[in-house]
């Protein structure tokens, strides 16, 4: 297994190019299957999450072709035909996302098998609610043996799902089901996530007809067919959180390009607040600090316009060192402190009650073995290393490797004393 060492201390200048959004682009995948004409997706992040469902895909019948054109990494997603509609527990498994190709299956071929997810490290994350707007949709579901039987032989039809809180996952589901159904699909209390809006952009582009995307209200007028299309993938606001957060902790002075600013206003509202510079245009984001410490502030994650829960560690890590108290306080998910025992060896002061944690800023950090335990987690440590003293090693990086594209050299080129330690390496050694 792969590790990263970190020795902290270097300011960070230049530039960091952000790339598409894993969440984005593994929906958009999975938005492939909806018709038999090729989707090709622009500015692709190449992941561990997006390499892994293309395997998925492929079992599927999809022909999934990587390459890199003009404008960056593409993929092109072609499935003629529905060759296969179960989707295994051994890939299923490996990534939660992979349930999404459910809504898809049962939408173009009236049934679907497809693996539970099972729970993750994050805490339970069911999956009922997905379940509940398909049944509303129409499909029956059997639940047998880790496995969900779905069938609508006659195909799906629109229906009104009021959601009882907001789900990104769930909503994305529903609509990647109910461009095909018959008759209009209204969602109320839809999440409002960026990921949503450009999910309805690829599916409208393909000729589905998806309004309010963005808004709690969104209705789709089912169609018959859906087209080929080409879409670029939105850029990753939780990557673009994650690196401006990086630089805020060593200090330094460097442009985001490619990023949309107004996706993480949330998060710019609390790193200036803190006292982070930051200058921004509508595709850059200029962050800069100098030597002295910033100031602590408070943050409570929620769906989005709110702060994202993806991005509480990123924050979390810069608060370590901050002057003052930060309490920040999680209300998506249960379990999504993993990271905090792993920067306490690194000499945080932070400590927890139910969903909130008190983030006492100390004035150093020193350099440690941690683990990265999930994928938002891991960057977490990566951010703390950055200004520990000495070195840090984040060990089972496969984790980062799920969602962040070449971090190790985005940092490195502006500057940050990163390397990859390879397993294959090691062992060899
Ligand atoms: C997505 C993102 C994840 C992000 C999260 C919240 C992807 C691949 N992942 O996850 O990075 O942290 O949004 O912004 O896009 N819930 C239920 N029943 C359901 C569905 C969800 O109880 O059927 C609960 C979850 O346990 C959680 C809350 O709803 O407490 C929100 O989860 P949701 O918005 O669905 O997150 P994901 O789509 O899984």
């Amino acid at each position: 297994m792969d590790r990263i060492a970190i020795v902290g201390g270097a300011r960070l200048e230049g530039e960091i190019p952000i790339s598409g959004a894993k969440n984005s682009a593994i929906k958009l995948m999975a938005a492939s299957l909806l018709s038999d004409q090729p989707l090709r997706l622009t500015n692709m992040p190449r992941l561990a999450d997006t390499r892994f469902l293309g395997k998925l895909l492929r079992r599927l019948g999809a022909a999934v072709i990587e390459m890199d054109g003009p404008e960056g990494s593409e993929t092109v997603l072609h499935t003629p035909e529905i060759t296969s509609a179960l989707a295994p527990y051994d890939l299923v498994r490996q990534m939660r996302a992979s349930f999404n190709v459910l809504g898809p299956l049962i939408a173009r071929t009236g049934h679907a098998k497809v693996s539970l997810p099972g729970g993750c490290a994050i805490g339970a994350r069911p999956v009922d609610l997905h379940l509940k707007a398909l049944e509303a949709l129409g499909a029956h579901i059997d639940l047998n043996e880790g496995y969900v039987y779905a069938q609508a032989p006659r195909g799906l039809e629109g229906a009104t799902i009021a959601f009882p809180f907001v789900s990104v996952g769930a909503t994305e589901h529903t609509m990647l089901a109910a461009v095909l159904a018959d008759g209009e699909t209204v969602l109320e209390n839809a999440a409002r996530e960026p990921e949503i809006v450009d999910l309805a952009e690829c599916l409208n582009a393909m000729g589905a007809k998806v309004e309010g995307a963005g808004s709690p209200t969104i209705r789709i007028k089912g169609v018959a067919k859906l087209h080929g299309a080409v879409h670029a993938v939105v850029p990753d606001r939780i990557e673009t959180g994650a690196f401006a957060c990086a630089v805020a902790m060593a200090g330094g002075d460097v442009t985001l390009t490619q990023s949309r600013p107004e996706h993480v206003r949330a998060l710019l509202d609390a790193m200036a607040a803190a006292g982070v510079e930051l200058d921004e245009t509508v595709d850059t984001i200029r962050v800069r600090r100098g030597a002295g410490r910033l100031k602590a502030a408070d943050i409570t994650t929620e769906p989005y316009p709110g702060l994202a829960t993806d991005l509480q560690s990123p924050f979390m890590a810069l608060m370590t060192m901050a002057q003052g108290v930060s309490v920040i306080r999680e209300t998506i998910f249960e379990n999504r402190f993993m990271h905090v025992p792993e920067l306490a060896r690194l000499g945080a002061d932070i400590s927890i009650a139910g969903n909130e944690a008190r983030v006492t800023g100390v004035e150093a950090l020193t350099g440690a073995q941690v683990m990265a335990t999930d994928l938002r987690a891991s960057v977490s440590l990566v951010i703390a290393g950055l200004a520990a003293k000495g070195e840090t090693v984040v060990n089972r990086v496969y984790h980062l490797d799920r969602g962040f594209e070449r971090l190790e050299q985005k940092l490195g080129a502006c500057g940050a004393n990163v390397r990859r330690i390879s397993g294959d390496q090691e062992e060899a050694a």
